[in-house]
């Protein structure tokens, strides 16, 4: 008795399947792209990659707690913090080809000379006003402030390493930082080292 309910079973859901695939050519399935993402989960998603690219090793100012530098919350993502102390640095050191970072990895010392993480939050003296395309410059291109006819940017900031995001990517990166709370911080100028005698 229970053999021509499975076989009737089979047939209702093979006629199923047979209708759902009728009606769409293989081409009209490849146009079917996802709906583009909400703004909400654009943030979200330049959230999750801030986060897992580490941009705030250098770009948020940390003070010492006992694991080791914690970043101050009211100042996320607001770069080296002008007139910060920094402890004094050795020249004899420095000569001997070492590169210094502050204990909060916000300004770094090395041959190309003294730089300090920008300030990267919403606030108009971080990356407020920038447009996109100026964000996509730095980040594909390694040039200040995004724009042409600027001087390269300085190391440590990895622009090489993060030039192979897709627009995507950067696009949600940008989304995210312009949702950042402001600090209002303008980051001192690099000292820019002579370039080396050949
Ligand atoms: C290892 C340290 C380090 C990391 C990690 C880092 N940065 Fe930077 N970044 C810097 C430094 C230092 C500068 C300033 C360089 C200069 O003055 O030329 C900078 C500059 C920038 C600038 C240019 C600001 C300007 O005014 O031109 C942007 C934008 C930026 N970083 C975004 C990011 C983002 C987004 C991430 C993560 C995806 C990130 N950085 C990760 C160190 C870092």
């Amino acid at each position: 008795m229970r053999k021509p309910v499975i076989i009737a079973g089979m047939a209702f859901i093979a006629i199923q399947f047979m209708s759902a695939c009728a009606g769409k050519t293989p081409d009209q399935e490849k146009k079917a792209e996802p709906a583009p993402l909400s703004q909400e989960e654009k943030v979200k998603n330049g959230e999750l990659l801030v986060a897992k690219l580490d941009c705030e090793i250098c770009h948020s100012p940390k003070k010492m707690g006992p694991q080791g530098p914690e970043v101050i919350p009211e100042q996320r993502f607001g770069g080296h913090q002008a007139n910060a102390p920094l402890p004094p640095t050795d020249e004899k050191m420095l000569k001997s080809g070492w590169v210094l970072f502050a204990p909060d990895f916000t300004s770094f010392i090395g041959p190309w000379g003294q730089s300090y993480s920008a300030n990267i939050s919403s606030d108009s003296t971080g990356i407020g006003m920038w447009t996109e395309d100026q964000f996509k410059k730095v980040i594909r291109e390694g040039k200040f402030m995004g724009l042409d006819n600027t001087r390269p940017i300085l190391p440590p900031m990895p622009w090489a390493a993060y030039k192979h995001l897709t627009d995507d990517e950067i696009s949600a990166v940008f989304a995210f930082l312009k949702s950042t709370a402001p600090v209002h911080n303008v980051v001192p100028d690099a000292k820019i080292a002579a370039p080396p005698k050949m």
